[in-house]
């Protein structure tokens, strides 16, 4: 079968960047809008897309970004999406840090059964360590980086092995005989490990798609490993062709080591296309969106990704200050990056700051451009596909509108959906009943 590009959007309300509300085309209470969020999800769906991606976190404060402060969550807001689409996927960020599996399977189980097979679980780790507060711990009891992935590698183990406490065809409701379920179906899990005990059988059936479909974005070693043993699909978002290319290879040369087929996990980059008719109107709409950033809100922006460490206290158009290891207990993977150009493109740390805020995006031209850049990352194994991270709406409008029917015509892109759930669509295998054989049979109770 010939490969086809996987399409995503993440839906973001005010914006993922501290000033992106600021501009007039972003309604101030977007991130609690449902009419918003209504809007984005249907366009997305009008794309043909994958599916929409709702991210998250568990902790703000006063400086944190105006989308963070006041936003819905993720398999709240999906749910309602589900019932205004037919066919996109809607998959939704779950910390492993800071939830409870058995409940957690039960939460997407609901979204998988109301949306007909359409759910997706962006598994996270939390890396802010004052989460813990919000959660009757200790900063101190936040987990280390390596600890929060062991977690969540037996996190994913227990929520898959709940999915499966229902065979198929397991509910007979039969009103003449009176018999409800075929206990002879019906399956604990049993679950002992290191991290969680956890009996089963959970209270909801086997989804239409086998399974919600498991989706990560970690990129450090621990972040590949876990990605290469259990996602489906991984997100990513690198700066360039090239670090796109190596990360691309070194994830599906992981997933073979895991025996896994590496066409069976697809690598998603995130990317925020600007799309006009002239270049030099694409480069004014960036400079537009740009240009609404103080330095103080970039500063702060990128204090988020260290721990909130407070980088105002050194000078702005001095070399990237040394910040030693500070960053590699949280976002591991973007802070070591961020070290590491600083100090090959010796930047100071009034562009690093403005170019983490509002990065200039390699997608930016006309819809030809921007189309063909897209071929030349899928075709050279950069990406298997993309998550629109759009600015503003008209952002996301655009690529619909204008760059979708480009990807079409050249047949790299589906024309109508496939099928009518996500997993189908992203072309993956419906798993087996994983532990039918091993699970303790039930029988004879209800
Ligand atoms: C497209 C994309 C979406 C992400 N969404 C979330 C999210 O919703 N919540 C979150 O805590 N982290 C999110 N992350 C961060 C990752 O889960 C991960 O923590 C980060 O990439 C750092 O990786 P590392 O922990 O392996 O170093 C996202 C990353 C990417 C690339």
């Amino acid at each position: 079968m010939q490969r086809k590009l996987k399409m995503g959007t993440m839906i973001h309300g005010v914006g993922e960047k501290m000033s992106d509300w600021r501009h007039p085309e972003i309604p101030v209470d977007a991130s609690v809008s449902l009419e918003f969020y209504i809007k984005q999800v249907q366009k997305s769906e009008e794309g043909k897309f994958d599916f929409v991606f709702i991210a998250d976190a568990l902790c703000i404060n006063e400086h944190s970004n105006p989308h963070y402060l006041n936003r819905f969550e993720p398999l709240t807001i999906l749910s309602a999406l589900a019932a205004v689409t037919s066919h996109i996927g809607l998959v939704g960020t779950l910390s492993t840090t800071y939830s409870e599996p058995f409940s957690a399977a039960r939460q997407f189980s609901s979204l998988d059964m109301l949306s007909g097979g359409r759910a997706g679980w962006n598994v996270v780790t939390s890396g802010l360590e004052k989460t813990a507060l919000n959660f009757s711990r200790k900063v101190e009891e936040h987990p280390d980086h390596t600890t929060r992935y062991k977690k969540a590698s037996e996190f994913i183990d227990v929520m898959q092995g709940l999915w499966n406490s229902w065979e198929e065809n397991a509910f007979i409701r039969d009103k003449a005989t009176g018999t409800f379920i075929d206990t002879e179906k019906m399956h604990e899990l049993n679950h002992v490990g290191e991290f969680f005990s956890v009996k089963g059988p959970l209270n909801i059936a086997r989804s239409r798609q086998g399974e919600p479909v498991i989706f990560q974005a970690g990129s450090s070693a621990d972040g590949r490993e876990l990605a290469a043993k259990k996602a489906e699909t991984v997100f990513a978002i690198m700066t360039s062709i090239k670090k796109a290319q190596h990360y691309y290879r070194d994830l599906k040369q992981r997933v073979t080591m895991y025996g896994r087929n590496p066409e069976s996990v697809h690598v998603m980059q995130g990317i925020s296309p600007i799309i006009c008719q002239t270049e030099e109107e694409a480069e004014a709409k960036y400079q537009e969106i740009a240009h609404l950033v103080r330095i103080d809100q970039a500063l702060t922006f990128l204090s988020r990704l260290f721990e909130f460490h407070d980088f105002s206290k050194y000078p702005l158009d001095e070399q990237f200050p040394n910040v030693g290891d500070l960053g590699k207990n949280s976002y591991r993977s973007d802070t070591d990056r961020i070290k590491q150009e600083a100090k090959e493109e010796k930047l100071t740390l009034r562009e690093v700051a403005l170019r983490e805020a509002t990065p200039r995006p390699p997608f930016l031209g006309t819809p030809e451009k921007v189309a063909d850049l897209i071929q030349k990352w899928f075709e050279t194994r950069a990406a298997d596909g993309f998550i629109i991270i759009a600015n503003l709406p008209s952002c996301l409008a655009a690529f619909v509108d204008q760059v979708v029917p480009i990807l079409q015509q050249r047949g790299l892109f589906r024309m109508t959906y496939e099928a009518d759930t996500l997993r189908a669509n992203l072309g993956l295998k419906v798993p087996g009943n994983r532990h039918a054989g091993e699970l303790a049979r039930i029988s004879g109770r209800g």
